[in-house]
């Protein structure tokens, strides 16, 4: 088992970067110091972390840093003597890609490549550098079949090729410099703190206003949905234990259309949210709307690897896990409106502008 003393997570403000530093904090079992280097971008929110400084004085910290910049990573590398770096930050949104696809290729593959770089550069002292990486890059399954790790990579949007190009750079380091590297190829997320461009949280806060339900083509597109802890989960056992130089695919054994998707949310939410005004039912907001273009048809992930090998299980199904986090932004009301308006670009603006 590899033990750490002080892991560097890039991303850490994000959905699932904010998850893992709880997961690391709160129920891993890590004695070590965390700290979070984040550029905060649009999907950015320190707010997803507002206890856990204060909850963890000297083990948290905070770092506005971009991994764009190859400086400022060897900074905090050597800032804080990391001996690890569990690598999230990346530009995460297909639709965003296929509307503006630079900021991709710099960050998830040139920023990467920094990464890369500047833990080669530190050997000595950097035991593992984990890569987060996505089912995305293998392209579009047919109605039968499943992605493992070893299925030809066939990226299609400009967000999963530019995936792929950041896994080739991860592997070919250990194969040509020996770096020690492990990389995660999962399936979609879902639960607290996802930022509402992604389909659960975008139906949830929409569904809440009674607004349309916007779902792409004929809404048959499938993908396999995992609780974001359970992801967590996943990275953190391939970094305590996945051999060097190895991909692990990991998923949540559950495969559902978008428009089955978003008919348990909403029936979920006609029982435990407010009613709509008149008693509407939720489902009569959907709105089939223009495809997004290149939209791969399914996802499906075996995941007997990292069963096998390293033991893992998901925890939560979609009837767990959808209720979890629907309950979830139920409650956490502030959270919410503060990504609704845009208040927390305001805090950031406040609280890291000069820094
Ligand atoms: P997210 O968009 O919610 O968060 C990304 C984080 O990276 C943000 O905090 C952002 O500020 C930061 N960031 C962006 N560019 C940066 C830069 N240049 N320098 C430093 N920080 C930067 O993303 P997410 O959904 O949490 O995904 C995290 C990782 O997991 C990504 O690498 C993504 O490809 C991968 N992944 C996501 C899913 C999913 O379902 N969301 C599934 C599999 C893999
Ligand atoms: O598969 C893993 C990937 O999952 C991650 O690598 C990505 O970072 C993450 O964003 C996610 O990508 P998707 O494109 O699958 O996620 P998204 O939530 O954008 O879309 C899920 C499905 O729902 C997809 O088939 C498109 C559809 N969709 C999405 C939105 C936002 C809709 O029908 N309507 C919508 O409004």
């Amino acid at each position: 088992m590899r033990d750490f003393k002080c892991i560097v997570v890039t991303g850490g403000a994000g959905f699932i970067g904010a998850n893992f530093i709880r997961y690391l904090l709160d129920d891993a079992g890590f004695s070590g110091v965390v700290v979070n280097f984040d550029a905060l971008t649009y999907a950015g929110n320190p707010g997803s972390l507002a206890d856990v400084a204060s909850r963890f004085p000297g083990r948290y910290f905070f770092e506005k840093g971009d991994i764009r910049d190859p400086a400022a990573i060897g900074r905090v590398l050597d800032k804080y003597s990391a001996d690890a770096i569990c690598h999230f930050a990346a530009e995460s949104h297909v639709d965003r890609s296929i509307a503006a696809p630079d900021d991709f290729v710099q960050t998830n593959i040139v920023g990467t490549f920094n990464l890369l770089e500047e833990t080669r550069k530190r050997a000595d002292r950097i035991s593992l550098l984990h890569h987060v990486s996505t089912d995305e890059v293998f392209g579009s399954l047919g109605d039968d079949g499943f992605f493992s790790e070893s299925t030809p990579y066939s990226p299609h949007s400009p967000y999963s090729a530019s995936k792929a190009a950041s896994d080739h750079l991860v592997k070919a380091y250990h194969d040509t410099y020996g770096v020690p590297v492990t990389i995660t190829n999962c399936s979609n997320n879902y639960g607290p703190y996802q930022f509402p461009e992604k389909l659960i949280p975008l139906m949830i806060m929409n569904a809440l206003e009674g607004k349309q339900l916007p779902v792409y083509g004929d809404g048959k597109n499938v993908r396999d949905w995992l609780y974001v802890v359970d992801h967590c989960s996943a990275i953190w056992r391939v970094m305590r234990a996945g051999k060097s130089g190895r991909t692990y695919c990991v998923g949540g054994r559950c495969e559902l259309s978008n428009v089955e998707v978003v008919h348990r949310i909403c029936s979920m939410m006609d029982k435990l949210a407010p009613p709509l005004p008149g008693g509407r039912p939720r489902n009569s907001l959907i709105t089939f709307v223009k495809d997004r273009p290149g939209h791969d048809r399914r996802y499906a992930i075996d995941c007997s690897r990292i069963e096998n090998e390293l033991g893992w299980r998901r925890t939560e199904t979609a009837d767990t896990g959808f209720e979890k986090t629907l309950r979830w932004y139920l409650k956490n009301t502030e959270w919410v409106d503060s990504v609704r308006t845009g208040e927390y670009k305001n805090w950031i603006e406040k609280n890291y502008v000069d820094r």
